[in-house]
């Protein structure tokens, strides 16, 4: 079969990196090529070469064996090779049929054909297999449907090779499976696929072949058939990870945190325990109500009734800044948005919340400042040249470390994690959950919300599991079975 795609010697040098470093590997018409690895490692980035997006310091491109010598955004569009992204580049005002043709509008004389377009765009969605209208606005669209929207409009245009990057961290499951569904269908079609993703049980699921990368470097391509988990963690991380979840059960203290009979917008009567010295975890479908259970917990958002105790003291409604002073402090789910501050370094992010702990009186201890920082950084081995980076300059998955080595930094008692692992490579999980670890030996709480079921049975002491808004179970972490978290998750839906 000829190559749809090929990348040779693909090189991009950043002020102080070496993103991508001699990279070469190539795509059939019809496969699904998966690409892993750490944080940093450069996919993000080859795929933004791939889309014109940036432009390479050395090697080519070749597209169906013809070299691609200038390359944009534009002319990579004309050439059929789509991105869809885990943000979505959406009009949310616009009907799904004139997001479909936004940019190559069907036209009758001067004027936008609407009747045109929107026939045409419920001929591709139906021949996807999916119900629903092209004349509802996207903004009343889920996150799933929307990216079925993406991909609808990747497909109006002859895609000939659609790049997914980590496309279902935002996804239901049963999003995933529609999501699935279509990638198959786009395989039968010919349609070359890279698909991006941290959520490795996806790999063995929808992929042909893999490819391994590490610090800018090809490490290897391999068929999946001849691939286990235990060497795709190995080629990933570069080193054996003998027990992901190193998980120890501690004597459980007194009650740290306290939710009782919490009532608001999203969920209803929430009441959950976390003791000095457990991990407490907190299972459920997306769409629950738990992260709106954990905002109004911390005061991001209100609720009506209820209360909340931290160590016996009660907490104050609608007030974040209380809740830290009282030992409290959120991982928020949407961390670009809620937990970084983009424009400061990877050392100022760090120590935000910890700058008293460091500087005992107000004077900055600059030197124990960097120590501390570089031990986090080594730790969660964040991959930069230096803690003064700026934060937006750092890939995805590593301004996500920065937040969590920042609470983790931090010195609070009680700690709520929503989704703390979501898009972070597999050697700095194991990193993270031996410091999860380490912080109940000290005596911590930890809440931990997660619709990663593995991680859950793995990490906790205890587990509520949470439908329709409300508390449905609780369930003893010895003795758990996956499908006594699953049957619950799916009572009330
Ligand atoms: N615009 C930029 N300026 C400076 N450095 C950058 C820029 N974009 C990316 N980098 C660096 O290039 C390297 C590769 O980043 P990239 O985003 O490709 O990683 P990734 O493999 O996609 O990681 P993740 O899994 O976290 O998404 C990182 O060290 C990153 O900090
Ligand atoms: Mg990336």
């Amino acid at each position: 079969m000829e190559k749809l795609l090929e990348f040779r010697g693909i090189g991009k040098y950043f002020p102080g990196v070496k993103a991508l470093d001699d990279v070469s590997f190539d795509l059939y018409p019809g496969e699904v090529h998966v690409i892993v690895g750490e944080n940093g490692a450069g996919k993000s980035t080859l795929m933004k070469v791939l889309s014109g997006a940036y432009t390479a310091d050395a090697g080519e491109i070749l597209l169906e064996g013809k070299p691609i010598t200038r390359n944009s955004p534009r002319i990579s569009e004309e050439l059929g090779i789509r991105m869809i992204y885990q943000e979505l580049n959406l009009v949310p005002e616009l009907s799904i049929a004139s997001n479909v043709f936004l940019g190559h509008e069907l036209k009758k004389g001067f004027f936008v054909d609407k009747r045109a377009q929107e026939a045409k765009a419920d001929e591709l969605l139906r021949d996807m297999g999916i119900q629903v209208d092209s004349r509802t606005l996207v903004k009343n669209l889920g996150v799933g449907t929307q990216q079925m929207v993406e991909i609808a409009k990747a497909l109006s245009k002859n895609a000939k090779i659609i790049v997914f990057d980590e496309p279902t961290s935002s996804l239901t499951d049963s999003e995933i499976r529609e999501l699935f569904r279509i990638i198959e269908l786009l395989k039968q079609r010919g349609v070359g696929m890279f698909y991006i993703s941290h959520r490795l049980e996806e790999l063995f699921e929808i992929g042909s072949r893999v490819t391994v990368m590490r610090d800018g470097k090809h490490i290897l391509t391999e068929d999946i058939k001849n691939m286990d988990m235990t060497r795709v963690i190995e080629g990933i991380a570069g080193r054996k990870i003998e027990n992901l979840y190193p998980h120890t059960r501690k004597e459980a203290g007194e009650a740290l945190l306290e939710i009782r009979g919490l009532s608001g917008e999203r969920f209803e009567d929430v009441s959950m325990t976390v003791h000095a010295g457990e991990i407490v975890g907190v299972s459920g479908l997306v769409g629950a109500g738990r992260t709106e259970t954990m905002r109004a917990v911390f005061g991001i958002d209100s609720y009506r009734t209820g209360e909340v105790f931290v160590d016996g003291k009660k907490v104050p409604k609608n007030s974040p800044e209380k809740a830290g002073r009282m030992g409290m402090c959120l991982l928020p789910e949407d961390r670009k948005v809620e937990g970084l501050a983009l424009p400061l370094s990877i050392r100022e992010n760090s120590v935000i919340s910890s700058l008293k702990l460091l500087n005992p009186g107000g004077i900055v201890k600059r030197a124990q400042e960097k120590t501390k920082v570089q031990e986090y950084m080594d730790r969660l081995s964040i991959a930069a040249s230096t803690m003064e980076k700026l934060a937006r300059f750092l890939s995805g998955g590593t301004q996500q470390k920065v937040v969590i080595a920042k609470w983790l930094m931090s010195k609070s008692r009680v700690f709520i994690f929503d989704e703390p692992t979501r898009g972070i490579d597999v050697g700095a999980k194991s990193s993270i959950y031996e410091l999860m670890d380490e912080l109940v030996l000290q005596g911590a709480a930890i809440l931990m919300v997660s619709s990663d079921l593995q991680e859950i049975l793995g990490m906790s002491d205890r587990i509520y599991v949470m439908s329709g808004g409300s508390v449905v179970g609780e369930i003893d972490g010895s003795e758990v079975e996956q499908s006594m978290v699953l049957n619950l998750a799916f009572s009330n839906v």
